[in-house]
């Protein structure tokens, strides 16, 4: 039976919507060099698809297949999809831990934020290696929450980072994934391997509205507040200070915070 690890945020409307803002322009950029309009790509761990549609609008005459275990993110992102009027996307339920495609099916695969929640992010980037064809490439980005920094000081938000990496923790995941992502592509086979950073940065009104506000309710509604719970990691009562200190932060006129994504290309020998 394929092995399932807990994901932390779990699939709340407070997680799934602020996933689906996501874009290829900003979380694919690093990738696109090495695309091919023509290619057949694979993207793990797709969640609602906004990424993969805007890959797929990249290469108009390939194709790109998102897979992701829940099946409620694969129905929304084949609908999206759909609304777009996009022909070349295909979205399937399925574990990144055992792909249902044979050898080299693809020319390139793609990932966004899914290897730091896997306990075995070896066996993922197994798979990946498998399906692609000699020489095809590997396109990985990870959050590095050890990177964040935030202005005014908020003990509330000092708080949110040990409860967010100790249920990370506990789950046999690792939020400062970003920094590994060499060494496991490294470990796992692929050559060239070579990493940059992409920067999340929130400075204006709206944007750190937007960020503390879905940190609030991502802190009492989401799976990580049931873990924290369940995990003896945090009571209720604190979760409940933590989200009114994301408010409290978001209404400063000087809050300001940021945090950087490894962007790691690897390659399959040819
Ligand atoms: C943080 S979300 C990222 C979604 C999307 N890549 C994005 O950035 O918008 C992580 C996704 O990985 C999926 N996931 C986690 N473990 C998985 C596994 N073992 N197999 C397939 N999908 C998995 C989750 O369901 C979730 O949709």
């Amino acid at each position: 039976m394929t092995k399932k690890d807990v994901y932390l945020h779990g699939h709340d409307e407070s997680v799934v919507s602020h996933h689906a803002m996501r874009t290829a322009g900003e979380a694919a950029a690093f990738f696109r060099p090495h695309m091919r309009p023509d290619m057949n790509l694979l993207d793990l761990g797709c969640g609602p698809g906004s990424i993969t549609v805007g890959l797929a609008e990249w290469i108009p005459e390939g194709h790109v297949t998102g897979i992701d275990f829940d099946d409620s993110v694969i129905e929304s992102a084949k609908k999206d999809a759909a609304e777009r009027g996009l022909t070349n996307t295909d979205f399937i339920s399925g574990s990144v831990y055992e792909l249902p495609f044979e050898n080299s099916s693809f020319d390139a695969v793609y990932s966004h934020q899914v290897l730091q929640h896997l306990s075995e992010p070896q066996q993922m980037l197994r798979e990946a290696i498998r399906v692609v064809k000699p020489g095809g490439v590997v396109g990985i980005r990870e959050v590095d929450w050890g990177t964040a920094g935030w202005w005014p000081k908020s003990e509330s938000l000092s708080r949110f980072l040990e409860i967010y990496n100790a249920v990370a923790d506990r789950n046999g995941g690792d939020a400062n994934m970003g920094r590994r992502v060499r060494s496991e592509l490294n470990k796992a086979g692929y050559v060239d391997v070579t990493v940059g950073a992409g920067v999340w940065a929130f400075g204006n009104p709206e944007e750190i509205k937007g960020w503390g506000e879905q940190w609030a309710r991502r802190t009492l509604e989401s799976n990580i507040a049931a873990k924290a719970v369940e995990y003896g990691i945090a009571d209720q009562s604190e979760l409940e200070l933590v989200s009114e200190g994301w408010l409290a932060w978001s209404r400063d006129p000087d809050a300001y915070y940021t945090f950087t994504h490894a962007e790691a290309v690897g390659w399959k020998p040819a």
